[in-house]
C-alpha cells in the first residue's frame, strides 16, 4: 500500500511534532506526501497551512509569526489560520488579490503534540487515558524518521516472533523462539491485545519482585488505533509500577515516517530518572529500525495477492491489513502499490 495514494489516509489526526518545537517560529513537516508548516497562532494553539506562497510560491515556514498570522519570508504577503491572505503589504491601500489563499488544514495540541488531519478527521485523536489520570508523568522518548512504512512499524509494534532475534542484544530470549499467543479483541478504534512473554531481565529499577534472576514474565496490555497510532502497555506486579508507551507512525512518504513515542509512569524521578528511562528504551528502538528500514515499505495489504508469506504470529499484522482494506473499500478505494514484476 502506498499510503500517498490513499487518499481515505488523509482523513486521519497524525502527531506531527512536538508543540515545544514551535516556540522559536513556524516549522516544516510533509505529511502524507504534502509538504505543510505549522506554527503557534496563540500561545499552546497550533495552526497548518500548505508550504507554499500563493504569490510566488516560496516556502511559509521560512518566514515568521507576526500577530497569530504566518508572514511569508519572500515578499511579507500574511496569511492567517484559515489561509487567508490578509495582508499585501505593497498595497498601499490595504487591499489583497481576490480569492488569495493557502490551503489550510485541521490542526490541534494534544499530549503536548501538534496533530494535523490533511482532509476532515473521520475519528478523534487516540485517547491516550493516562494523560489526565493522576499520578502519571509523561515522558517525551523518541522524535525520529525512519526510512520505513507506518504499516510495518505498526505490525512489528506486535509481533512477538522478532524478540528472540532482533532484540537477543536485549530483552529478547534467543533460545525461545516460539512466539507466545496475543488475545485480541477488535474494538471500534482497532483492536486491544493481551499476552504474556517471558524476557530477559531488566534493570532493577524496572524489575518485578519474585522472579528468577535471569527473565521475567512481562504481561502486556496493547492496543492498535488505525491507521497508525499504538499503545503498549506493561504493568509490574510487584512494584505496580506502569510503563506505558504510545507510539504514531506518522506517514512523510511511501517510504519513510517520523516515530513519535512517549511514556508515561505512575512513578516518580527520584524512582527512576528520565534519562534511565529514554536510555533503556533507545537501544531497543535502534534494533527495529535496523531490521524495519531493511524491509520493503510497499506492506501488500490484500493478501490475496501473494505478496509475503505469513505465520500463526503474524495475525495482529494481518487484522491491520484487513481493517485497512476494508476501509479502503469503504471508501471506494483499491489498494495502491508498486509492481513487484
Ligand atoms: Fe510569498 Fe511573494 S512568494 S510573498
Ligand atoms: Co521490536
Amino acid at each position: 500500500m502506498l499510503v500517498t495514494k490513499q487518499k481515505v489516509l488523509r482523513k486521519f489526526w497524525y502527531a506531527v511534532m512536538p508543540i515545544a518545537m514551535l516556540e522559536d517560529g513556524p516549522k516544516p513537516f510533509t505529511l502524507l506526501g504534502e509538504n505543510i508548516v505549522v506554527w503557534l497562532k496563540s500561545p499552546g494553539k497550533p495552526a497548518a497551512l500548505q508550504d507554499r506562497c500563493c504569490h510566488r510560491t516560496a516556502k511559509l515556514s521560512k518566514g515568521f509569526v507576526e500577530n497569530g498570522n504566518i508572514v511569508c519570508g519572500y515578499h511579507g504577503w500574511t496569511f492567517d489560520c484559515a489561509g487567508a491572505c490578509v495582508r499585501v503589504p505593497q498595497n498601499a491601500d490595504g487591499s489583497v488579490p481576490a480569492g488569495a489563499m493557502v490551503q489550510s488544514y485541521y490542526c490541534e495540541e494534544r499530549y503536548g503534540y501538534v496533530w494535523v488531519a490533511l482532509e476532515k478527521p473521520l475519528r478523534d485523536i487516540p485517547f491516550f487515558p493516562e494523560e489526565t489520570t493522576p499520578g502519571y508523568r509523561r515522558i517525551f522518548q523518541f522524535y525520529e524518521r525512519w526510512e520505513t512504512s507506518a504499516l510495518r512499524m505498526m505490525e512489528n509494534s506486535f509481533d512477538n516472533s522478532h524478540f528472540s532475534y532482533v532484540h537477543r542484544g536485549t530483552f529478547g530470549l534467543y533460545d525461545q523462539p516460539k512466539p507466545e499467543k496475543y488475545e485480541i479483541n477488535e474494538t471500534d478504534y482497532g483492536f486491544e491485545a493481551e499476552t504474556l512473554v517471558p524476557i530477559k531481565n531488566v534493570p532493577a529499577s524496572y524489575r518485578v519482585t519474585g522472579t528468577t534472576d535471569d527473565t521475567t514474565m512481562r504481561h502486556m496490555f496493547n492496543r492498535w488505533y488505525l491507521p497508525f497510532s499504538r499503545r503498549f502497555g506493561c504493568q509490574y506486579p510487584g512494584s505496580g509500577r506502569h510503563h506505558i508507551i504510545y507510539n504514531c507512525a506518522t506517514p512523510i512518504d511511501d517510504g519513510s515516517i517520523m516515530l513519535a513515542q512517549w511514556l508515561y509512569r505512575n512513578d516518580t524521578e527520584e524512582d527512576c530518572a528520565e534519562a534511565e528511562l529514554i536510555a533503556w528504551d533507545a537501544p531497543i528502538l535502534v534494533e527495529d529500525r535496523e531490521i524495519l528500514e531493511a524491509t520493503d515499505p510497499d506492506a501488500c495489504i490484500d493478501v490475496r495477492r501473494k505478496q509475503e508469506f505469513h505465520m500463526a504470529s503474524d495475525r495482529p499484522g494481518l487484522i491491520m491489513r484487513r481493517m485497512l482494506l476494508q476501509l479502503l473499500e469503504e471508501h471506494g478505494e483499491t489498494e495502491v502499490f508498486r509492481s513487484k514484476d
